[in-house]
């Protein structure tokens, strides 16, 4: 069984019970500000775990390709990897609360555990006794999770299983699920839920390292997660408290490199038939084995792998944003290939691409377009390499000053000030700065390290709190502003002009659009016109879920991907704007008072970004 394999019994085990599968999201989202990547199936639905109606009903079901880039310094042992594919199946509210919805069709913890263990131990043939669960044990005034409890209790009991030695629970550290992380960590609106996962055991001996006594969630290797079933019914309030959300959802995600592992009997991710490919290549053209540089392996095989991804997505290495991560990713990946003296990644990325062109056919396509973004990063790379032994070379000539120049075996030793120039100035890390050569106090460059990273986590918090869950109202202006704005410009530009993304805080609206020049000053104030027009006009703002073939009829516009889905969601402003959209919106444009186009920028690419501002 391959990893499509997994798949596609996935898919189809889950359509079969009423699930419509619906598109594996763009891997950077398109109208997420709180977000560089998309890292779990669910994060494109939030506004449906809140309420909002899905066009294809409450059951959802789909394969999502995901990174985590938090995840970058975990790399390194038997099963983290950056870039995933998750399995994701959803109930969008629970018949428990509300009477209507019990005829549409959603379920909660019952039906969710009993499939998914049916689907581990029928479908993809798992051993029953690999398999051991953790259910969530109580935090504050939510109570411990006794209906999973009792569900599991009965599976295993049913199997002829030891119930009690195979439920383990944890507190909210380890089964809470919110994309916040741990309930203290939640902003206010912020949905989440208790979880329960699934662990299957390898038969490897306990590392006392991690423990005296082994567990689902020990670090030791022996046990690895290949599934979550979040209960997402929360919704934090002020002051650390809950509320319950006003349905009861399911979030379900199972990685599929993980699952193959299991399927594989094989505790090492990256030795499985998906990965061992790669692998195979790294050995070949450095000349070393896995056996003696495995730790070295898994960072090349997963950060090549995530960077083809990531160029696949059209980003290019810079210093911002995605960008930036690409770039660490591209020379941490390369820092481990010089390490094993390795000269020519080409044949490596060959392998990464035939390995996921059958799950994902367009690496196939912008083949030559990947792999030249990333060699070109390996030349600006070397030269930034290069930049950085000039610059100490300059400033500690070989003949040595007393105090910190002197060279001793080809080391040499420099100021940790310095140190952080090139950390900071050349985007060297502490590990490539030793690497060429240059000893340090690495206290001191830790010291820097820590005052630097609480600057820039600000930033970050900044922005992760400004737009995480943020369905504030001005929010949901600016969203809605967005729809005025995409036809606007069409009126105003011609009708070949569509939106390309958008990305909306509570403070700005960015909107990209496919145009070949700069807008005039008089195009600019003609669109700002029709929009405040619009607003004044106080239309009322409406959706109907449709067939795709009427709503292409009518002339809807907007990003949609007809891959899966026959019924789409339409979001119509009076006669003037008809729009494929999730939501949500204001119910009268009324409510956005006024609308001002701020500055416009060219962001290459035959596309144009307009950042805007709506006032209530
Ligand atoms: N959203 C849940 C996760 O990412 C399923 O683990």
């Amino acid at each position: 069984m391959k990893a499509k394999d997994i798949v596609d019994k996935y898919i189809s085990f889950f359509e079969k019970r009423g699930h419509k599968r619906i598109a594996n999201s763009p891997l950077v989202p398109q109208n997420d500000p709180t977000t560089l990547f998309t890292s779990s199936g669910m994060q494109p639905l939030i506004q449906y775990f809140l309420g909002e109606i899905h066009p294809q009903g409450k059951r959802l079901v789909n394969v999502q390709n995901c990174f985590r880039a938090a995840d970058i310094d975990e790399i390194g042992d038997n099963r983290h990897t950056t870039f995933f594919r998750m399995l994701g199946n959803w109930s969008l509210g629970d018949p428990a609360r509300n009477a209507s919805q019990r005829d549409a069709g959603g379920y909660f913890k019952k039906e969710q555990l009993k499939w998914y263990w049916e689907f581990l131990t029928k479908e993809i043939g798992l051993l029953k006794e690999k398999l051991y669960v953790t259910i969530f044990n109580g935090f504050n005034d939510i109570s411990k999770d006794n209906e999973s409890l009792k569900i599991w209790t009965e599976i295993f009991e049913k199997e002829g299983l030891n119930a009690n030695e195979r439920i383990f629970h944890y507190g909210a550290d380890k089964n809470w699920w919110s994309r916040a992380g741990e309930p203290e960590k939640m902003p206010e609106g912020e949905p989440g839920g208790p979880d329960s996962e699934v662990f299957y055991l390898f038969d490897v001996a306990h590392d006392k390292k991690y423990g005296k006594e082994c567990h689902p969630n020990c670090q030791c290797g022996r046990f690895m997660e290949i599934g979550n079933s979040v209960f997402m019914e929360y919704q934090k309030t002020k002051d650390n408290k809950f509320k319950p959300l006003p349905q009861k959802n399911v979030d379900f995600g199972g990685g599929v490199e993980r699952l193959l592992a299991a399927v594989e009997d094989q505790n090492d991710v990256f030795q499985t038939s998906l990965f061992l490919p790669i692998v195979k290549s790294i050995e070949r053209v450095s000349e070393k084995d896995y056996r003696s540089n495995h730790k070295t392996m898994q960072i090349i095989a997963d950060h090549l792998v995530a960077a083809v991804f990531i160029t696949a997505a059209g980003i290019a290495p810079s210093n911002k944003e995605q960008g930036y991560i690409l770039r660490r990713l591209i020379r941490r990946g390369l820092d481990n290939f010089y390490k094993l003296e390795g000269k020519d990644i080409k044949t490596i990325l060959t392998s990464i691409v035939d390995q996921y062109k059958e799950t994902d056919p367009p690496l196939l396509v912008d083949f030559e377009k990947i792999k030249l973004t990333i060699i070109e990063e390996e030349q600006i790379y070397k030269s930034t390499l290069s930049r950085a032994k000039s610059y100490i070379e300059k400033k500690y000539p070989s003949t040595g000053s007393e105090q910190v120049g002197d060279e001793i075996k080809g080391v040499r030793k420099i100021l940790s000030d310095d140190a952080f120039i090139l950390y900071s100035t050349h985007g060297l890390s502490p590990t490539q700065i030793k690497s060429l050569g240059f000893l340090f106090d690495e206290q001191k460059f830790a010291e820097k390290m820590k005052e630097h990273q609480k600057v820039s986590r600000k930033g970050a918090e900044k922005k992760f709190r400004g737009g995480l869950a943020d369905h504030s109202e001005k929010t949901i202006m600016g969203h809605t502003a967005t729809h005025l704005l995409h036809q606007a410009l069409r009126d105003i530009l011609g009708k070949h002009v569509f939106q390309t993304g958008s990305n909306i805080t509570n403070e700005r609206v960015r909107f990209d659009f496919n145009f070949e020049r700069k807008l005039t000053d008089e195009e600019i104030k003609k669109v700002e016109n029709i929009i405040n027009e619009k607003i004044k006009e106080n239309l009322p703002v409406h959706f109907e879920i449709m067939t795709l073939d009427r709503a292409q009829k009518l002339g809807a516009i907007g990003l949609f991907d007809e891959k899966y889905e026959d019924k789409v969601k339409i979001y119509f402003i009076g006669n003037y704007s008809k729009e494929f959209c999730g939501g949500p919106h204001v119910e009268f444009t009324g409510i956005l008072k006024r609308f001002k186009i701020l500055k416009q920028e060219n962001i290459g690419h035959g596309q144009r970004r307009i950042y805007s501002q709506v006032f209530d």
